[in-house]
């Protein structure tokens, strides 16, 4: 399916190379949406200052030699030199019977496919996820989906932090409770905080512990055997978990998608000692550091990567040099995307600028990028804690927003009863549909209040209202005795809600080539939002079981089942389920 807007593109291009020579056959036309028109092409105001000409005449030149075809119904010169365009009914129909049938919606694969890793989720090993964490999960998944749909090769990565010095005491605390503990989902081991604390705790006030827990730490870090075995017991009661969460809301991501801190760990020591032999590394206070020019400090003092402690570890910043050599020399990508918190910024900027010093990123092969989330925050505007100040219980919120979506449920009148495993199955997706929605309609990088009164009701722009309104749709079939698979048109644009509906289908391709490209999945949250807003105007509008004819009955369906194939499209790709009946 065309993209609208190329469509016309192209002719007003056609339009100027007639009228003022080949050399216009590429020139920008600055299409524009437009109040008065579908689209408007603004070139003709900075034509005419280059052609020393006025710009009306300009814009009535490009007016006559415009070839309309039956493409366009209207072309119009407005204001000081506005070309006003509008579709014909029938071109815009056409396209929507594409949606119907086509392959993928009829939305063209990306024209330079690229192998892209998204990494998200990242969570720490023996450690609770929050909602930080949920929101980078929901939102790189997202951005997962939405490159493959577009043909691109997606690596998942899920960057768990499962290294580093705590790791003694957790294995001490492991020894200490008893291993079997660890198989048990409801012991002491598997309450992460509980456990992670309680060995906090011990490390800081029993100094035997203490000996004992770094003594654990250079075994692990030299590999012993045991030791290892023992961590990998901890880091399988969080997989166990990671899991649990991410089955609930849906996630993509799986086992083998984890290359945890852990996994560079060999590769720690050679990445140090390219960055030394390039004289990129130099010993600054007993550290090893880079100090990547263009940042600094408050006085203006250059501020260090540490890539080696003076105790001789390695840390955070090493493992993400090493990360991104494993990724540009091993996995050959052409594009990564950090889908990680924005408190992380300063952190990626610094260690990409490291990384192209080293010649590791090459801005012309591969383009790395921080999509920053911005923090989830509570009604007070802070980080969102519970009431008595400790981290949000991420399986705790979703048993709320499923039960906040239950009352929902309940409130509005439904066209058929449902026994309660019915209920109970719709109410999760719905709560589910609303916290991701919730996430990943605000524009990625800005901070959102995390309210449940505004994402569980069924109307205004929730997860819950789209939800909703795939399901109304379905309805209409099963009410009408027929599937949507079955309505082939064709369509007929007569109502002007038919037409605002049908023209609003045909911008799933180019949102979401630009969400894939921008790795922005909040312009597809919007774009669905917009779809589900122009049908139900539709709907208020234009009957469609009792329409006054077969003719506009079978339009009215062909509509309304492309309404829903882009829907549930859209939604699959946002990672937000949609239930057949609500
Ligand atoms: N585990 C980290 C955290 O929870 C996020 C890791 C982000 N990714 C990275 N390559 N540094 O904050």
């Amino acid at each position: 399916m065309p993209d609208p807007q190329h469509v016309i593109a192209a002719r007003v291009q056609d339009a100027l190379s007639a009228a003022f020579g080949p050399s216009y056959a590429d020139a920008d036309p600055v299409i524009r949406p437009s109040q008065f028109a579908d689209l408007q092409a603004n070139v003709a105001l900075p034509l005419a200052k280059k052609l020393g000409r006025r710009p009306r005449e300009v814009a009535d030149e490009i007016v006559a030699r415009f070839d309309a075809g039956d493409v366009v119904a209207d072309v119009q010169v407005s204001g000081p030199g506005f070309v006003n365009l509008t579709f014909s009914d029938a071109w815009i129909a056409r396209q929507a019977e594409v949606v119907l049938t086509a392959d993928r919606l009829g939305v063209p694969a990306a024209e330079h496919p690229q192998k892209v890793v998204v990494e998200y989720s990242s969570p720490n090993v023996a450690k609770e996820m929050h909602v930080g964490h949920l929101r980078t999960t929901i939102v790189g998944d997202a951005v997962a989906r939405i490159l493959e749909f577009l043909g691109h090769d997606v690596v998942r990565d899920n960057h768990v932090g499962d290294w580093g010095t705590p790791f003694g005491m957790l294995i001490e605390h492991l020894l200490d409770l008893g291993e079997d503990a660890a198989a048990r989902d409801d012991s002491s081991v598997s309450d992460l905080t509980a456990f992670y604390q309680a060995a906090r705790e011990k490390f800081d006030s029993d100094p035997a512990f203490a000996e004992r827990a770094r003594t654990r730490v250079v075994r692990l870090q030299a590999g012993d055997a045991e030791t290892l075995r023992l961590w990998n017991v901890l880091v399988d009661v969080s997989k166990r978990y990671f899991n649990s969460v991410y089955r609930r809301l849906g996630v993509t991501l799986t086992d083998d998608d984890i290359k945890g801190e852990s996994f560079y760990n060999d590769l720690l020591a050679p990445t140090v000692q390219e960055l030394e032999d390039k004289g990129i590394a130099v010993v600054s206070d007993g550290a090893l550091c880079a100090f990547p020019p263009g940042f600094t400090g408050r006085e203006g003092e250059p501020l260090p990567v540490i890539i080696r402690k003076s105790d001789g570890g390695y840390n955070y910043s090493t493992t993400d040099l090493a990360t991104i050599r494993y990724r540009v020399d091993t996995e050959h990508v052409n594009r990564m995307i950090y889908v990680v918190g924005a408190p992380q910024s300063l952190h990626f900027q610094m260690v990409f600028a490291v990384a192209r010093t080293a010649g590791w990123l090459n801005d012309d092969d591969v383009r790395a990028e921080h999509a920053q989330i911005g923090n989830v925050l509570g009604a007070d505007g802070k980080i969102l804690r519970t009431r008595a100040g400790g981290t949000v219980k991420l399986s705790e919120l979703l048993d709320e927003a499923v039960e906040r979506a239950g009352a929902e449920f309940d409130k509005i009148e439904h066209r058929e009863a449902f026994d309660e495993a019915t209920r109970a199955d719709i109410v999760e997706k719905v709560g589910m549909g609303a916290v991701k929605y919730a996430d990943l309609s605000v524009a990625l990088d800005s901070e959102y209040i995390f309210d449940f009164d505004r994402m569980v009701p069924f109307h205004g722009k929730t997860g819950p209202y789209l939800q909703y309104t795939t399901a109304r749709i379905r309805s209409i079939f099963r009410l009408g005795g027929t599937a949507p698979e079955e309505a082939t048109g064709p369509i007929e644009l007569g109502h002007p809600a038919e037409r605002a509906l049908a023209l609003k289908l045909l911008d799933f391709g180019p949102v979401l080539a630009q969400a894939g490209d921008l790795a922005e999945p909040h312009r597809l949250a919007g774009y669905v939002y917009e779809v589900a807003s122009a049908y139900t105007t539709f709907y208020e509008n234009c009957p469609v079981l009792k329409a006054d004819d077969d003719e506009t009955r079978r339009s009215r369906l062909a509509l309304s089942a492309a309404t829903l194939r882009t829907l549930v499209t859209a939604l699959g790709l946002l990672g937000v389920p949609t239930p057949e009946r609500m």
